[in-house]
């Protein structure tokens, strides 16, 4: 278990009188606050504020070519997924930058924790005076009105002009918290009712365990292998129930013991209550789809505190302290996003690359693609489209919904699109170059044609089967779609695991040469922004694909997560 967000601030701030004045340069600001926030009065002077310093990585470009050195079939070190050492190697700062960065610190008394063995993330806390002279920032009381939660930010901010080029970026200054995730929103009565124990073999009406491993051919028998394992993130005080679990598996795993359950590894002092009343609907979702569909595999329910989970806070924490792991999970599984155009480039980018350093180490990362069609994580106004963060990350897997079973069509809800923020990797170039020019001028202007393509897979994600505070009920959503597919996942590397071979790890560059272990899904879209968004359409119809008629890939939109009436060994042939 390793602390993240420890720190030690020093006593000593005072003691040393004020030290050398240097140059200071503007390093960010905003011109607005951003809307849903009020700005109050200035934060308390003796208020501690939890900083944390990103320091510049030395070799982003290095880490990237690592990473699809082991992930991409056919490379000659494809599987020898990096140690913790070799793949914080990329992201630890230079010397130069460590000496300049410390002698700082030390010079204004700060002793700073590293939240991370690559020590590109530093943190400490400061009363909000020193942190406003630190900074030459004006920190302030802000608060977001539907929440009524408050956070303390400055509209600018600086740092000693010879530490540009040293220090990437600090949080949280100009960057407001996010409170905006996607999950399914609302408990549904069922649509027929269940008898207990007499479970529907198909996904006629509801989806179901049985109904998914009938659809996917996803085998029910348990796994073997206790060193393979699967995470489950869980923010903002959602907390996944023991005994909602257990009458799910009563209920729709009858064939297995209804004692199998997770574990709990908390994170900022994450905690999971077991009141009925404190059990989350997406928590609750994700443990029942990863316990019930990823049968016998360690399942690790990732309970991020609240404390520090400003959404960003959150995530950065999260990866940070599954970095520190020297065995982290071989899959991990979120459904929670943001919209991109919430997070500035700094964030976005560092976030991405810590989850190209865990991908390197031989984890799979799946999030979910978001619930609003092409405007984003929430249905809203806009008028160009709306990806989500972190399925724009080109190192994760982002994962749409489907629903119905002949054909499997896109859900309407699903996200899909392009980044604004990283372009088009190579493992996707060919299919995003095909399904742009099948779909011509259409939505021309309301995205990026040279940015990262999403989601990469889809699988169910409309009437699913949930127990939620004792009641049986469906939801919808991304949210969904996304355990299950991180549980078949877990499966394929039990498999792998037991034949001695190593775990999946990145997926994206392996699923793209290999459509042949996908069902194509051809029909349906995802409206937004008063547009029918982008179209489901079979795509990538020439070429190498002419091999295999009958099984190609899909476009964009839902490259569906196929495995997929195949059994799951067929997955073998590509390792
Ligand atoms: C399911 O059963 C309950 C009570 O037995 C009933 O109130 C409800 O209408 C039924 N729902 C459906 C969809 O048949
Ligand atoms: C489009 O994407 C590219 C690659 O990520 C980026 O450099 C560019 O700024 C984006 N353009 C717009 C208008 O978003």
């Amino acid at each position: 278990m390793v602390a993240t967000g420890l720190l030690v601030a020093s006593l000593f701030t005072l003691a040393c009188g004020k030290p050398l004045s240097r140059l200071m340069q503007r390093h960010d600001a905003r011109s607005d606050i951003p809307s849903g926030f009020v700005q109050g009065g200035s934060a308390s002077p003796d208020a501690m504020l939890k900083l944390r310093l990103a320091l510049v990585q030395s070799d982003p470009a290095g880490l990237e070519k690592a990473l699809y050195d082991v992930s991409t079939p056919g490379s000659a070190l494809y599987g020898q997924h990096l140690t913790q050492e070799e793949a914080a190697a990329f992201a630890a700062p230079t010397s130069e930058t460590q000496q300049a960065v410390n002698a700082w610190l030390s010079e204004n008394g700060i002793t700073a924790t590293a939240l991370n063995p690559a020590g590109d993330w530093l943190s400490f806390s400061v009363p909000v005076s020193q942190a406003n002279e630190l900074f030459d920032a004006d920190f302030t009381v802000f608060t977001h009105e539907s929440t009524g939660k408050q956070a303390v930010r400055t509209l600018s901010y600086s740092i000693p002009a010879d530490l540009q080029g040293h220090i990437d970026f600090v949080h949280p200054t100009t960057v407001f918290p996010q409170f905006k995730i996607n999950r399914p929103v609302t408990f549904k009565p069922l649509k027929k009712n269940l008898t207990e124990r007499a479970l529907p073999s198909s996904c006629a009406t509801e989806v179901t365990p049985s109904c998914l491993q009938e659809l996917y051919g996803i085998p029910s028998t348990a796994a073997t292998q206790s060193s393979n394992t699967i995470g489950v993130s869980g923010f903002i005080e959602e907390f996944a129930n023991q005994a909602d679990l257990k009458k799910f598996l009563e209920n729709f795993r009858p064939d297995i013991s209804s004692s199998d359950t997770f574990t709990v590894d908390e994170v900022d002092d994450g905690t999971n209550p077991q009141s009925e009343s404190e059990a989350g609907l997406e928590a609750n979702l994700d443990t029942q789809y990863t316990v019930g569909i990823a049968t016998g595999v360690p399942n690790i329910f990732i309970s991020v505190g609240e404390e520090n989970s400003d959404g960003i806070d959150g995530f950065l924490d999260e990866i940070n302290a599954l970095l520190s792991q020297s065995n982290p999970p071989h899959v991990l599984s979120t459904s929670y996003s943001f919209n991109e155009p919430d997070l500035p480039f700094s964030i976005a980018n560092n976030l991405c690359n810590a989850y190209a350093q865990l991908g390197a180490r031989g984890t799979s990362i799946l999030f979910s693609s978001g619930d609003g069609g092409v405007s984003g994580g929430q249905s809203e106004e806009c008028s160009t489209f709306v990806p989500t963060f972190p399925s724009t990350c080109p190192f994760v897997t982002s994962v749409g919904a489907t629903q119905d079973s002949s054909p499997e069509v896109a859900a309407d809800f699903s996200s899909g699109g392009f980044s604004t923020l990283f372009a088009i990797p190579s493992y996707q170039s060919a299919d995003v170059a095909s399904f742009l020019s099948s779909i011509g001028t259409t939505n021309s202007g309301k995205f990026n044609r040279t940015g990262r393509a999403f989601p990469d897979i889809s699988a169910q994600g409309v009437d699913v089967v949930i127990v939620f505070q004792t009641e049986i009920g469906t939801v919808d959503g991304t949210s969904c779609s996304t355990p299950i597919s991180a549980s078949i996942i877990a499966l394929i590397n039990d498999e792998l695991t037991a034949a001695g071979k190593s775990t999946l790890g990145f997926l994206n560059p392996l699923f793209y040469a290999n459509p042949s272990a996908f069902t194509d899904i051809t029909s349906g879209d995802n409206p937004g922004c008063d547009t029918n968004g982008f179209s489901a359409a079979v795509a990538r119809t020439t070429g190498y694909w002419s091999r295999y008629p009958q099984l190609r890939v899909a476009e964009n939109y839902c490259w569906t997560l196929g495995l997929l009436g195949i059994p799951v060994m067929n997955f073998r042939n590509y390792e």
